[in-house]
Parts: structure tokens; C-alpha cells; sequence
């Protein structure tokens, strides 16, 4: 967390546990990424549930981005922020009638069909509107990527997408159904994705379909690689910005059909400008161990440590010693994996110090829950444009 961000905390006497967004290192991450989706002709999508925060929102909106959603509500959403329907795609297994109709009836970019099933009942449902829907097929690659197995999509064993041997079945039954108009091919392989290699597979695999498709007698408009970069939890403020010209270079140059590439990014956008500010509770010492610390926010406020085993940097802004040493730091909630690890802070640190849970812009905000009956200060978010 840069300095001026510091000292504006430090000086305003927020409520904790609470999010603080640096608003400049989004424009600066959303800046970053106009520029490199231009130069690889990529159009880039905001994966709105990573962060639907009111302030994030609205910066993001002037970038004129198309928006991924996988929920009426989300649609709804981003449609009050200000997105243009017709920019924005709805994946997700498990749409129920009203949030079909509530997408055919909003006329978006894509419905993007996760099954066979799916896309009969999308049909239906349009020829009972009497509509015309977008859609593009989901497809599930059997390809694994290196991240937490709990945040990969795209293998056989997940539910997402539509098996690929059934994509010829598919392309099929699409063709017999009047109110489904193809517009291209969806695939999101997982999230946190540092290595390129799953993607270069994942590029080949997708030329594999467009000309299975196009043989069909169906052409695509595009092909949607989904989200997933990945961002550094280990060196936030070193590595601020993820490297989107690397990601796009990749799909560029290993997708070689002159067909637009759509992308659906939220961590990498929203991941590093988010904060969850956290005051030290108690000091512990503990069978001999590191001393532990207990701190105001917890899992309730950011569940990815407990889901995920993830790891999110902690820094004390109120103590600037730069003799650290390791101590486990835990959260309030009476379940033993409200933990945020081993943490290296200051010696000196002490009750009522600040400290900032770094990387938690993207699925913190948005995850939080009130377990254990504990109230979230709504608005959870406390957003401040660095002057
Ligand atoms: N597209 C689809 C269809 C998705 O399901 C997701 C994320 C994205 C795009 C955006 O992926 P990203 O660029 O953010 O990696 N709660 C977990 C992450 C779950 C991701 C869900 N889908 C976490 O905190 O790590």
C-alpha cells in the first residue's frame, strides 16, 4: 500500500474491520489493460463478481468494457451501473427460467450454454418470448492448470461447460433451433493462472473448435477465453500490476484464426487495488510457539484463506519497524481455519495497531458473510481516491 493511502488511514479513524480500495492503482491496472487489449485487438470483459463495489464499479465503467456475468442479478447489476447490454455475457450451469428470460428479454451480448439440456430449454424459452437469443457454446477443454483445485473449471471432473466430444451433438442442435443465433465459443479454464502453458494448449484446442463449428455450417463472431490471470499475493507491492500484455500475447500468437479474442478478467483487474483493514486485537503466546495474533477481521470478511488456503500479505501501517520477525496471525471466528497464516510483522507490534490484508480486491468484498452472527458495517466498503 503505497504511503499518501497510509497516512490518509491512519488519520481517519476508520471502523474495522473494513475494505479500502486504492482507486488509482485500478485506473492505473485499468489503463494498463485498455492498452494492451488495443494492442492484440482483445476486448476485454470485467468478470463483475470478483468485485461489484459502487466506486470500483463506476471507474471501471468508463473503460468501456463488456461485462461477465453468471446471474440475473448480476445482469441487473451492471446494467444499473451503466453497461451496455449488448456487451455483456451470462455463463453459469445452472440459469433458471427467470434468468433466461430476464437475459432474452435484455437482448445481451451472448447466453453462453453450459449443456446440452441448457440449450433446448434456452430455445423454448425464446420461442415462448418470441425472441431471437445470442448465444455462444461453453466448453469444457479437459485442461488443468496450476492453481488451488478449487478454483480450476475446466477439467472433466468440474461441471462446467459442455463435454467436448458432445460439441458436434451440440453444434447439432443449435442448428435445428430458429431462435438461437451462434455467436462464438466460451471457455474459462480457472482462476489465478500465473503459467501460460494451460492457455497455449487452450488456444490450440479452441482453433480445433472454430473450424469444427465453421465445417458445421455455424461461423463464429468470436472466441471467449474466459478469465483467470493471475496476480502476486507473495509481492503485492512490488508486483502491482498484472502482466496483460503477456496473457494476450499468448492467446495472439497461438490462436492463429483472425477471429476477435474476448476475455473475462476480474482478479487481475480488481485483485491488487483492494485492502481489508484490520486492527490487532490481542497478543498471544502459545505452547512455546511464534507469538500469535489476533486481529478484528476474519473469515467472515475474506473467506479466501479458508476456502482456498491462500495466502494474503499483512502489513502494520501504524508501526514502521523494519526489525520483523514470524508470527501467526488469526481472525475472531470460532472456526479453526479463520487463519491468514504465518506473517512476518513488526517485533513491536501491538494491540490496537493497523493492518492491512493486501490482494483483497477481487472475491473479498463480495464473499463476505455474517457468520457467527458478526455484523458486517454495510457498506463493508470504504473507498478513497488517492489525492
Ligand atoms: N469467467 C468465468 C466464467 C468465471 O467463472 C470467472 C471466475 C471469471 C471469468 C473470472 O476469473 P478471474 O479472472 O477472476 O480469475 N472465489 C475464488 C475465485 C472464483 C472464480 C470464479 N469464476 C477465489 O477467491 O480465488
Amino acid at each position: 500500500m503505497n504511503r499518501e493511502l497510509q497516512n490518509l488511514i491512519l488519520n481517519d479513524k476508520i471502523q474495522t474491520p473494513a475494505y479500502v480500495y486504492d482507486l488509482d492503482l485500478l485506473q492505473e491496472t485499468l489503463n494498463r489493460l485498455k492498452a494492451a487489449a488495443d494492442k492484440y485487438f482483445v476486448k476485454a470483459h470485467y468478470a463483475i463478481k470478483a468485485n461489484y463495489n459502487p466506486e470500483v464499479l463506476s471507474l471501471i465503467q468508463q473503460m468501456d468494457l463488456g461485462i461477465d456475468t453468471v446471474s440475473a442479478g448480476e445482469i441487473e447489476l451492471a446494467g444499473n451501473a451503466g453497461f451496455s447490454f449488448n456487451q455483456i455475457s451470462f455463463a453459469g450451469v445452472g440459469k433458471t427460467d427467470d434468468e433466461i428470460d430476464f437475459a432474452i428479454r435484455n437482448q445481451i451480448e451472448s447466453i453462453n450454454i453450459e449443456s446440452l439440456h441448457e440449450l433446448q430449454i434456452v430455445q423454448e424459452r425464446a420461442a415462448l418470448l418470441q425472441m431471437q437469443v445470442r448465444v455462444a457454446l461453453r466448453i469444457n477443454p479437459n485442461i488443468s492448470c496450476k492453481t488451488h483445485k478449487n478454483i480450476q473449471t475446466g477439467n472433466s471432473y468440474n461441471k462446467f461447460g459442455i463435454d467436448i466430444s458432445n460439441l458436434a451433438l451440440a453444434v447439432h442442435l443449435l442448428k435445428q433451433s430458429p431462435n438461437l443465433d451462434f455467436v462464438g465459443l466460451h471457455f474459462h479454464i480457472g482462476s489465478q493462472i500465473q503459467d501460460m502453458v494451460p492457455f497455449i494448449r487452450l488456444a490450440k484446442l479452441a482453433e480445433h473448435c472454430v473450424h469444427e463449428c465453421e465445417n458445421s455450417g455455424l461461423k463464429s463472431e468470436f472466441v471467449n477465453f474466459g478469465g483467470g490471470l493471475g496476480i502476486d499475493y507473495v509481492n503485492p507491492e512490488i508486483n502491482s500490476l498484472p502482466n496483460f500484455d503477456q496473457f494476450f500475447r499468448t492467446l495472439r500468437t497461438h490462436f492463429k484464426l483472425n477471429l476477435p479474442i474476448h476475455v473475462e478478467l476480474g482478479r487481475s483487474i480488481v485483485g491488487q487495488c483492494g485492502y481489508l483493514l484490520s486492527r490487532v486485537l490481542y497478543r498471544k503466546e502459545f505452547y512455546g510457539m511464534n507469538d500469535m495474533f489476533i486481529i478484528d477481521a476474519g473469515m467472515t470478511e475474506l473467506m479466501r484463506p479458508a476456502l482456498y488456503q491462500a495466502k494474503h500479505k499483512i502489513i502494520n501501517i501504524s508501526n514502521s519497524n523494519t526489525s520483523l520477525k514470524e508470527f501467526q496471525v488469526v481472525g475472531p471466528v470460532c472456526e479453526s481455519t479463520d487463519s491468514f497464516g504465518m506473517q512476518s510483522l513488526p517485533e513491536n507490534t501491538e494491540r490496537g495497531d493497523l493492518v492491512v490484508i493486501c490482494s483483497a480486491g477481487a472475491y473479498g468484498e463480495v464473499m463476505a458473510n455474517s457468520y457467527n452472527s458478526r455484523k458486517l458495517k454495510m457498506p463493508l466498503a470504504y473507498s478513497k481516491v488517492v489525492a
